[in-house]
């Protein structure tokens, strides 16, 4: 279990606190959306999550141990917003090499067909992917590293409709494996397939249901 207590976070090129007195429970198998407008902290709170950088109050327990930034890092995967901005592989091949250096190339494989790309071509440019496929290589550059924690920073922002049902299916089939928690500014597409649902408000986390 990822438990979060009272977390504040006041970067000092803020003018204001970006997240105030977070509290929030995630559990393996129970997938978590946290909503909330542009400009909230979403981002933030995954940032702070995932270790890239520390709260000035409030700390974070796996499992009942408090974990520092190193550790949550080391467990967790982060899926950022428009990930395909920032591929840096030739290929898909060299992409995934980027996720993990020492993965055999069956690993690779394995992790491609977890996200539905087992007929994609390894030596395939990932920018001739289609959006969906990007968003899936993505996804399995993350998953190579069996993450404990999955945190996807607005998987479908971008995408055609029918893009994000396929995504969405995506995510049902993967959300058992590891803590899931998905941001998001479209909460309506994400509710049937999440268990708790919090929304951020300027800095600010309540539970939903
Ligand atoms: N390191 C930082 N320095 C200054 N301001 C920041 C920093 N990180 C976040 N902010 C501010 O905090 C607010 C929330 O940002 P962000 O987490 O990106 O929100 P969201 O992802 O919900 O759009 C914004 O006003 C942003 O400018
Ligand atoms: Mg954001």
């Amino acid at each position: 279990m990822l438990k979060l207590k009272n977390l504040y976070y006041h970067p000092s090129t803020a003018e204001k606190p970006v997240l105030k007195n977070i509290n929030l429970k995630a559990f393996f198998g129970s997938p978590v959306m946290i909503s909330g407008a542009s400009g909230t902290g979403k981002t933030s709170l995954i940032e702070v999550i995932s270790g890239l950088t520390k709260p000035q109050k409030g700390a974070i327990y796996w499992n009942g141990i408090k974990i520092n930034e190193r550790q949550r890092r080391w467990l967790s995967g982060v899926v950022f917003q428009f990930p395909e901005r920032h591929f840096l592989g030739l290929s898909v091949a060299q992409e995934l090499h980027l996720g993990h250096r020492r993965l055999s190339s069956e690993y690779q494989i394995k992790s491609l067909k977890k996200v539905g790309l087992s007929d994609v071509n390894l030596k395939e440019a990932p920018e001739k992917l289609s959006g969906g496929q990007q968003r899936r290589l993505a996804l399995a550059v993350q998953l190579l590293r069996d993450p404990s924690i999955l945190l996807l920073d607005e998987p479908t922002a971008g995408l055609d409709w029918s893009v994000k049902n396929e995504i969405l299916e995506l995510l049902t089939s993967i959300a058992k494996e590891q803590i899931l928690i998905v941001v998001t500014h479209e909460p309506d597409l994400f509710k049937d397939i999440v268990m708790d649902s919090y929304h951020l408000y300027k800095g600010e986390l309540h539970y939903k249901k």
